[in-house]
């Protein structure tokens, strides 16, 4: 067998520190930033230095073995502020449910421990860093059987080895489908960050994956054309029903794929699963600061210009094709349970 080419790698634990990967300068600079402790892991999250629902949890996790490492050996009360630290990386992004679901993790790891916790600690960030990129490998392969046929895709955002473990969900699903036949990929550009233009393009570049890039708004003339098949997508949680919160823009591309006969599919590991909510509404919508969407022209205290900036949206069960996790895939899961049998 041949070995697959590696991925670029948004994190990298290197025994001491975590290196992150500066995805606010991609493409045209690569800088990896070298993170000590956990308040500066937390402010890589909230800056989007590092980004994605999968990444931002492995980070966190990585985060917790940086803050038991530095008060373990200082203070007697080192649980207390790891505790404290573990808070201050739950308030970095509220959207993504695998931030919190890594957070859990690394805390029971953490209640079980009576003598010193970091090897256990550092063994269970490892785990959830080396579990996700094996989902991604099962998802592409899950995902790209879906597509068997398919002329033509549209992704949304960045969803790949940037954005996890590495290798990517919906960008690995297409990693996976380009392996056995060519398909045409389109990438939205996602404003107002570009995460499609910037990352999505780049990545798939770097692995002579061709890649057509729409401005956001050719979207439904672009599904008009006949060009696509599916829509393919990440997400960032998905409830027990079955809808999902994604990148600003997804449900837009939803509604759209129904009107024009264009297949839906998500991509996402279990971990992004929140099993707690049985509905989108639920789900905290991130807004960042205007200022992401203003013209610089526009950002005086006095302007008459604003912004709202909601970075996510939710997409209903309804308008979903198929969601493929690690675990298997639901086929139409508003007809059924949502996604309550993979459980
Ligand atoms: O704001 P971002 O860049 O963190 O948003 C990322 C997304 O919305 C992705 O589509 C989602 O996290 C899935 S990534 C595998």
């Amino acid at each position: 067998m041949t070995k697959q080419k590696e991925t670029v790698q948004a994190l990298q634990w290197t025994g001491e520190t975590l290196k992150v990967l500066d995805q606010r300068l991609l493409p045209e600079t690569i800088v990896y930033n070298d993170y000590k402790d956990a308040t500066e892991v937390a402010n890589a999250i909230t800056s989007m230095r590092v980004r994605g629902a999968p990444a931002i949890g492995i980070a966190a996790a990585y985060g917790v073995v940086l803050s038991v490492r530095k008060h373990y050996a200082q203070s007697n009360h080192w649980r207390q502020k790891v505790i404290a630290d573990i808070e201050l990386l739950a308030k970095s992004r509220p959207t993504a449910v695998n931030l919190f679901w890594a957070l859990d993790q690394m805390k029971a790891t953490l209640s079980q421990q009576s003598t010193n916790p970091l090897a256990a600690i550092l063994m269970c960030a490892e785990k959830i860093h080396a579990e996700d990129i094996a989902a991604n490998h099962k998802m592409g392969e899950l995902g790209a059987d879906l597509l068997a046929g398919t002329k033509g895709v549209l992704t949304h955002c960045n969803t790949g080895a940037l954005a996890t473990g590495g290798y990517g969900t919906a960008l690995g699903v297409i990693r996976s489908s380009y392996r056995r036949h060519a398909i045409d990929v389109y990438a939205g550009e996602t404003r107002p960050w570009l995460q499609g233009a910037r990352l999505t393009a780049w990545e798939l570049a770097q692995e002579n994956i061709p890649v057509t890039l729409i401005a956001d708004s050719a979207a439904a003339w672009l599904m008009k054309t006949g060009a696509i098949d599916w829509v393919v997508v990440g997400a960032d949680r998905i409830t027990a029903n079955g809808d999902v919160a994604n990148k600003i823009g997804t449900y837009g591309l939803a509604v759209l794929a129904k009107q024009h006969d264009v297949r839906f599919m998500v991509v996402a590991p279990t971990t992004t699963i929140d099993w707690g909510i049985n509905q989108g509404d639920q789900i905290k919508i991130e807004e960042r600061h205007p200022h992401e969407l203003l013209l610089d022209c526009y950002r005086d205290e006095d302007s008459y210009v604003t912004a709202w900036n909601p970075v996510f949206d939710v997409t209903p069960v309804e308008l979903i094709s198929a969601i493929v996790t690690e675990r298997g895939v639901v086929l139409n899961p508003a007809t059924g349970q949502g996604v309550r049998g993979l459980k």
